[in-house]
């Protein structure tokens, strides 16, 4: 469950009402560009690739390897992503070693807390897939080497990893063995300029509250289903129609930054629609866009409430507020061959955006440093 989608259930308003169709929305909508009125390009949205300033190569850090994890954690705190370039890592196996055996850093990842092995929790990722009717088939070589979802000609919503959960990574490491010739980038989002940019109303509004996310499972579970809940200590009932419900941890909407103190929200950007027309807003040149294969599948519910429990009113277009502004401040990891992008995953967001099927994306993915979200709640 780490990927960001959404059903409205009875308890939200269907934002599908609201929302034009792929071709309402391409026909009324001005193709705004640069060059006049002409059709968007990809040109448009140059500015838009991460640049050197993210970019690190070994001359920028320390000639003491010794020194490298701390150099590459403090240039991470400070810039919310960086991009490791040019250390010849040859595949997925030669980027965990190096995570574990130059940079000292041990690997934790937060949907496998129990360590089980790659092809164990594989599985138990395809049966929790199923329980929700859809999933990105990303498969474990081993405990913590996470092989992500192929690429489709969709935009995922932007998240913070694990962000359903309260004890979650601090950081991640994704690692591009292969990369596409076009497209099929990794978006990143500074948080907290995302934050900035925000009516001082929606400001206040998220800085207190607390999300919950809830999903309903497509079918009544069999034995082994509710074991896998059971030991992913994942809050669950039976509904009276039979399906079961699962509860999330309640989790703060915003997490103060533990180096910067600064205000970050905790995107886990589920509402299906209001990413996909986002991002068509704001790529133009990749529409007409496919909805998300999960955001339209998965049943779930959000919860935003005060620290006492108590709903807050107009919660789901301060979520709308959010998702826009983060696409609005979105940047994009063009990925070449043997990069590795480090991300803050309190400071920022990312996620997959779309590409084209036929053309090759090997991005792997190891997480490391766990921590509560709960401790970094806003004043
Ligand atoms: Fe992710």
């Amino acid at each position: 469950m780490d990927a960001t989608l959404e059903r409205p259930t009875t308890t939200l308003p269907s934002s599908s009402d609201a929302k034009p169709s792929v071709s309402e929305s391409s026909i009324s909508k001005p193709c705004a560009s640069a060059h006049g009125n002409i059709a968007p390009s990809d040109a448009d949205n140059e500015f838009r690739v991460v640049g050197a300033e993210h970019i690190i190569t070994p001359a920028d850090l320390p000639a003491d390897k010794r020194n490298w994890q701390e150099a590459i954690y403090a240039k991470t705190h400070a810039l919310g992503y960086i991009v490791l370039r040019g250390f010849d890592i040859k595949d997925a196996e030669h980027f965990q070693e190096f995570l574990q055996q130059e940079l000292n850093i041990e690997p934790w990842n937060v949907f496998n807390k129990l360590k089980m092995a790659g092809p164990i929790i594989t599985l138990i990722r395809r049966i929790t897939d199923g329980i929700l009717g859809a999933g990105d088939n990303r498969s474990y070589l081993n405990a913590q080497l996470q092989k992500l979802g192929a690429i489709e000609n969709s935009v995922q919503g932007p998240h913070v990893e694990g962000g359903v959960y309260d004890k979650r990574a601090r950081y991640l490491f994704m690692y591009c063995e292969e990369a596409p010739s076009h497209w099929g980038e990794t978006g990143v989002a500074d948080m907290h300029k995302v934050y900035e940019s925000l009516s001082t109303q929606t400001q206040q509004g998220l800085a207190q509250a607390q999300q919950q996310f809830e999903f309903t499972s497509i079918k009544r579970l069999n034995w082994l289903e509710r074991t896998i809940l059971t030991l992913g200590k994942i809050k669950h009932y039976v509904r009276p129609d039979e399906n079961m419900q699962m509860l999330m941890d309640t989790t703060p909407m915003v997490c103060r930054h533990p180096e910067h103190q600064i205000a970050c929200p905790q995107i886990w950007a589920y509402r299906g629609d209001t990413v996909h027309q986002a991002a068509s807003d704001t790529f133009p040149e990749r529409t007409p866009l496919d909805p998300e294969c999960m955001a339209s599948t998965w049943q779930m519910k959000w919860n935003l409430t005060d620290r006492t429990g108590q709903p807050i009113e107009h919660g789901v277009a301060m979520m709308d507020e959010l998702i826009e502004a983060t696409f609005k401040a979105c940047r994009l990891v063009r990925w070449q061959q043997g990069d590795i992008t480090v991300v803050d995953n309190i400071r920022c967001a990312h996620w997959r955006m779309n590409g084209h099927a036929d053309q090759p994306r090997k991005v792997y993915q190891l997480q490391a440093v766990p921590f509560l979200a709960s401790d970094y709640q806003m004043d």
